[in-house]
């Protein structure tokens, strides 16, 4: 038996399918038929149609919850995820697919209700199924759909029938839809969104948009109505703007003036509650009055530039997959919206309905992207790609006005978009030009029409800083990536946005601020999303039943992408990272900027909302302590300008660090943060220089001889010249450390800038560089050990096997009164060809009965910070236990390092770090793993037993950067090879 014929065709669907329209709250009788179906599941898609049979006797079938997706119900008993990128786990034969093909059969009854209105036409309607699905009611076939996140409705008015109703569905995993739907996610397939059977009254409304406008203070709308006569009369009402129109036919709808009317913002979700009320049906919108618009190279909305603080947004769950659930999207947005996010892009598909309606009210400028992507044909040369193959127009165009029209009457919808990654071509053309000829009131973007032959913005992924900035900088000749001088010319006439950027994968992004510091200086530049929100990893179990995130290759996958999945700023329990703190600050809409004549200036850098909302606290702290604090009197700041206030006197301590944090709280709650959160602070250093420090030099030490044995130096005792004992607990080292567990950004290597500027070696990652040259593996060589009355010296060389290259490390402890200090002199030899990850000691920490708790501090906190990810870090005293100073990444790696530490005490020991010759403080790590256990890992649940702590002092960390799938580290942050001086005192 062969597949059926529709499994090699490239047509959209078939069959009683009803044009795409709205998705509205009506209120037209329906019936939910979510719920427990019949199920069945079968390895192949060459299958006999009897699951339409409606004498068919499935009570030996199982039962599966709609919406759900089958991989990821009965515990394995319908098969695995499967996680690809740009692979197709199939093979590239468009358009067909291999007959090994899981194919879901479901069934259901339901009753038709008997008080429908008479005459109403009965529509059946799926708002998502995974990929193809045919569909029978009573035994009659109705219709086949394709398209996984897209709306599909049947009439099915000549089928259903008074009383019982038997409803089939066959659902195939794979169909030609998925070389459409090569989107970098897990494949979930199923009905994964609802089933609703919908009235529909002869005299009701088939469609409703209701466009609106706003400029000058006042707003409009030009509202469309479809409809058969027989609804006639209509009737718009808004209550709180006291509209009513009323039309008496189809040719008398037309634009309404609604007068002055506050507009709809990001800022500012401003929502009108209306209805649109035929005589057989009345449907609610919430309207907001806003209008898009490009004037040259900008992107206003309501003639005001927007700056995308965005996060690409996909449907993930770790339990539910790409199954909504509304109370966990709408926290998931309210954490948005506390993190400072303004935008989303909605990749890459449509989401559930209900999401835009959650956008619309918290306030999210959004790209609403269809649901396309091709990106498996490129490593082909993209030949056979749908996207310039007239055999696939329709499909492409099926599913743009199905992705327009269900969502057009959204206010925070400001753009749309026709896909991802799907190389470029005249079906795309055809799509955008069926847009600007829908709806005129909002742009078109896609990526990848990268001369701009066919979009309304300029966008990019990943370009590099410089890159970024060639962009946005007029007269620059850098030609521009795939472009002629001219095709480059006209781009750079576009508004330009960064549709992905910061590749959030693992510990990272570094260089946020770089970019947000672009679009500062560069009116072009608006902004971007960070890619991606959230990871997706799938709450999985080993088989002795420990929990764990799993992503690609976890089930066996024949081709896989690993943990490319695990990119998100939120991590897959919804824990947000240190990454998306770091975004929270540096895209924060209010900046302060103090001066040396004791004032701060305060830059309010939103859209258009002033900062009535806002409350500033200050406080004043001497070495982390509250000395003093209260509420900064500042006048409301509209949107775009600044305000200089004066500060008050601020308490001085002449031994003390004294810093001044200002924060801008919200003065009262929100819908999704309570009275009191911070939305932006900034801290000033006001030390007087010189502090008036007491504590006494450690002496020029001379008369040094050999030592052997065991040596006490205070709390101290040495054996051999390595400390054993230190405040009464073991502890061994310093032991220097050069390496750190890979990050994800650390592993990158793929990615090399076009524009050669990003500094990275293609192909070749920093990570495989630091094993090559065995940074790993260091070996220890002691070569002196000495003593002196109230000192000791060490002389290790520090190498790796099989190379040249080399360290010298020198420490040198010294009693200092009561105090032990240690310097450590790291001193490379020449021709180290690589950055180096770390450059530390290691102080290991047995447990001995009694493991180490945590730490506290004062200095960077609390959240880790490296070089170029470190704007949100605050200097504080700060208190953490061992296991809350880790991020439990998906993939385990470097984790954990607090810059800048004055003071530390871990399990008793108490140390303060001093500055080296150049001022610069270390950081430190404490953790439960070296960084050879933590880069052995592939998940947390791998990592050993562990009957040790291990104290890192770092003098220094590389950068992060995000080159798992974008730029290196900036030189700037990069740790270059070099002689680093780390010093501490023991003994508080
Ligand atoms: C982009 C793509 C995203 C995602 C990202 C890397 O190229 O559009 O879907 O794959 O790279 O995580």
């Amino acid at each position: 038996m062969l597949a059926p014929a529709y499994l090699h065709d490239t047509a959209p669907g078939s069959g009683a399918r009803v044009a795409p329209r709205s998705w509205l709250q009506s209120d037209a009788p329906a019936l939910s038929l979510n719920g427990a179906w019949r199920f069945r599941l079968s390895p192949t898609a060459a299958l006999p149609d009897d699951v339409a049979e409606v004498g068919l006797d499935d009570s030996g079938w199982d039962e599966l919850p709609v919406p759900a997706h089958w991989v990821l119900q009965g515990d394995g008993a319908y098969g695995r995820p499967i996680y690809t990128n740009v692979q197709f786990p199939f093979p590239l034969d468009p358009p067909h697919v291999p007959d090994e093909n899981p194919t879901g059969d479901y069934r259901r009854t339901f009753e038709l209700p008997g008080d429908w209105p008479a005459g109403a036409r009965v529509v059946l309607r799926f708002d998502g199924v995974e990929s193809l699905y045919r569909v029978w009611l009573n035994g009659t076939e109705v219709g086949i759909a394709t398209g996984s996140r897209l709306a599909q409705e049947f009439d099915v008015t000549d089928v259903v029938q008074p009383g019982t109703n038997l409803l089939a569905v066959r659902v195939h995993q794979w169909s030609p839809a998925s070389y459409l739907e090569d989107q970098d996610q897990w494949w979930l397939p199923g009905i994964f969104r609802d089933v609703t059977l919908v009235a529909r009254p002869s005299d009701g409304l088939r469609d409703v948009w209701l466009r609106t406008g706003w400029a000058d203070g006042a707003g409009w709308i030009e509202p469309e109505v479809t409809a058969d006569d027989s609804a006639f009369p209509v009737a718009l009402r808004i209550p709180s703007l006291g509209v009513e129109a009323v039309w008496a036919g189809r040719s008398e709808v037309g634009r309404i003036e609604v007068g002055p009317v506050e507009p709809w913002t990001a800022e500012n979700p401003r929502l009108h509650d209306a209805t649109v009320a035929s005589t057989g049906e009345t449907v609610s919108l919430r309207l907001g009055f806003r209008s898009v618009e490009i004037r040259g190279d900008r992107f206003l909305v309501n003639g005001e530039r927007v700056v995308f603080h965005g996060m690409n947004r996909h449907e993930a769950h770790p339990v539910r997959g790409r199954v909504f659930d509304e109370p966990h999207a709408r926290e998931d947005l309210a954490r948005m919206k506390r993190f400072n996010v303004n935008a989303i892009r909605t990749s890459h598909y449509p989401p559930h309905p209900r999401l835009l309606d959650l956008a619309d009210e918290l306030g999210f400028w959004v790209i609403l992207e269809c649901d396309l992507e091709t990106h498996g044909f490129e490593k082909n040369g993209w030949i056979g790609n749908p996207s310039d193959d007239p055999a696939w127009r329709d499909a492409y165009l099926d599913r743009i006005e199905r992705t327009v029209e269900r969502d057009k009457n959204h206010p925070s919808i400001v753009m749309w978009s026709l896909g991802n990654e799907s190389g470029t071509g005249a079906n795309l053309a055809a799509m955008s030009a069926w847009v600007h000829a829908r709806d005129t009131g909002r742009p078109v973007h896609y990526e990848g029409d990268y001369t701009g032959d066919y979009t309304d913005v300029y966008s990019r992924m990943y370009s590099t800083v410089p890159e970024t900035e060639q962009i946005g900088t007029d007269g620059s000749t850098a030609p521009l990536l795939r472009c002629t001088p001219a095709q480059g010319a006209r781009q750079r006439t576009k508004p330009f946005i960064l549709c992905e950027y910061a590749h959030a994968m693992g510990n990272g992004p570094g260089a946020l601020d770089q970019y947000e510091a672009l679009v500062d200086a560069h009116p072009r530049l608006h902004g971007g999303f960070v890619w991606e929100w959230r990871d997706h990893g799938i709450l999985t179990r080993t088989a002795d039943g420990t929990p764990y995130y799993a992503y690609g290759g976890d089930f066996g996958e024949v081709v896989h992408d690993g943990n490319f999945v695990m990119d998100g700023m939120v991590l897959s329990d919804d824990t947000p990272t240190p990454g998306l703190y770091e975004f929270a600050e540096v895209a924060a809409p209010v900046r302060f900027a103090f001066d040396r004549t004791g004032g701060v200036t305060i830059e309010n850098r939103r859209h258009s909302a002033p900062t009535d909302d806002l409350r500033f606290d200050w406080r004043a702290e001497h070495d982390g302590r509250v000395a003093a604090s209260g509420v900064l009197a500042v006048p409301s700041i509209a949107a775009g300008s600044s305000v200089r206030v004066e500060l008050p006197g601020l308490p001085v301590a002449p031994d003390a660090e004294t810093w001044l944090t200002v924060e801008a709280v919200l003065a009262t709650a929100t819908p999704w943060a309570p009275e009191g959160h911070v939305v932006a602070s900034a801290q000033d250093d006001r030390t007087p220089r010189p502090l008036s420090s007491t504590a006494p030099t450690a002496p020029r030490v001379t008369g040094w001889r050999d030592a052997e044995g065991t040596l006490a130096l205070g709390s101290a005792v040495f054996e051999g010249g390595r400390l054993i004992e230190l405040a009464g607990r073991a502890v061994s080292g310093p032991r220097l450390e050069l390496f750190r567990a890979p990050t994800d950004n650390d592993e990158g290597g793929a990615y090399s800038d076009p524009a050669g500027s990003d500094g990275a070696v293609p192909g070749v990652s920093s990570a495989s560089l630091w094993r090559a040259h065995g940074l790993d593996r260091l070996v220890h060589r002691q070569v002196a050990v000495q003593e002196a009355p109230g000192a000791l010296r060490t002389l290790t060389r520090v190498s790796a096997a099989d190379s040249a290259l080399s360290l010298t490390v020198e420490t040198l402890w010294t009693l200092v009164g009561d105090r032990l200090e240690l310097r450590v002199e790291v001193e490379p030899s020449a021709g180290w060809p690589t950055v180096w990850p770390r450059v530390g000691v290691r102080f290991d920490l047995p447990d001995d009965g009694e493991p180490i708790t945590g730490a506290e501090w004062f200095g960077l906190g609390p959240r880790e910070s490296y070089p170029d990810s470190i704007r949100s870090a605050r200097l504080g005293r700060y208190a953490a236990t061992v296991d809350d100073l880790s991020v439990p990444y998906a993939r385990p790696q470097e984790t954990g390092h607090r810059s800048a530490v004055r003071e530390l005490t871990v399990g008793g020991l108490a140390l303060r770090a001093l500055p080296d010759g150049r001022g610069r403080l270390p950081g430190f790590v404490l953790t439960r793993h070296t960084p050879q256990q933590i880069a052995a890992a592939a998940h947390p649940h791998e990592l050993p037993a562990s009957e040790t702590t291990y104290l890192f002092l770092d003098a220094a960390q590389h950068g992060l950067g995000s080159r798992a799938c974008g730029p290196d580290v900036w030189p700037e942050f990069s740790l270059r090879p070099e002689a680093r001086t780390l010093r501490v005192r023991f003994g508080g």
